[in-house]
């Protein structure tokens, strides 16, 4: 049994280089439905909650002081079988190994910078949609 949702974040460079719009674009170009969807900023804490399934990787303290240095777009996203269709399409997590055309591909920086989170399996989506979004901010 798949799932239907996924949690993506347009990262803080993606944001500062003035690509939210055109990824926003290219995720609707995609098939995918936004059904949740807001700007905002985390706290080196809120990032360090949400990466927590990372806290033993070396990269742990790099990744969390990137995600919190400034704004993002956080969105719920859906289709069917959205977390690996999504992680498909945006591409390999270093952009210089993504495929060429995908979100990674076009938008990223390098492996830290690359330009888009996306849920890793249904249970994260389910766990990562929670904690941006309460019920009334979904449709
Ligand atoms: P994301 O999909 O947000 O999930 C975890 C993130 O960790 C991943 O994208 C990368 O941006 C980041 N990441 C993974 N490996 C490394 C690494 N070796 N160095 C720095 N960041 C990394």
């Amino acid at each position: 049994m798949t799932g239907k949702i996924t949690l993506t974040m347009i990262k803080p460079m993606a944001v500062q280089k003035g690509f939210i719009g055109p990824i926003l674009a290219k995720i609707a170009e995609g098939g995918f439905k936004i059904v949740a969807m807001k700007y905002t900023k985390l706290s080196l804490e809120q990032a360090e909650k949400f990466y927590e399934v990372h806290k033993e990787r070396p990269f742990y303290g790099e990744l969390t002081e990137f995600m919190s240095s400034g704004p993002i777009v956080a969105a719920i996203l859906e289709k069917e079988n959205a977390v690996q269709a999504y992680r498909d399409f945006i591409g390999a997590t270093d952009p210089a190994k993504a495929d060429a055309g995908t979100i990674r591909a076009l938008y990223g920086t390098n492996l830290g910078m690359n330009a888009v989170h996306g849920s890793d399996s249904d249970e994260n989506a389910n766990i990562e949609g929670d904690f941006f979004f309460s019920k009334v901010e979904r449709y």
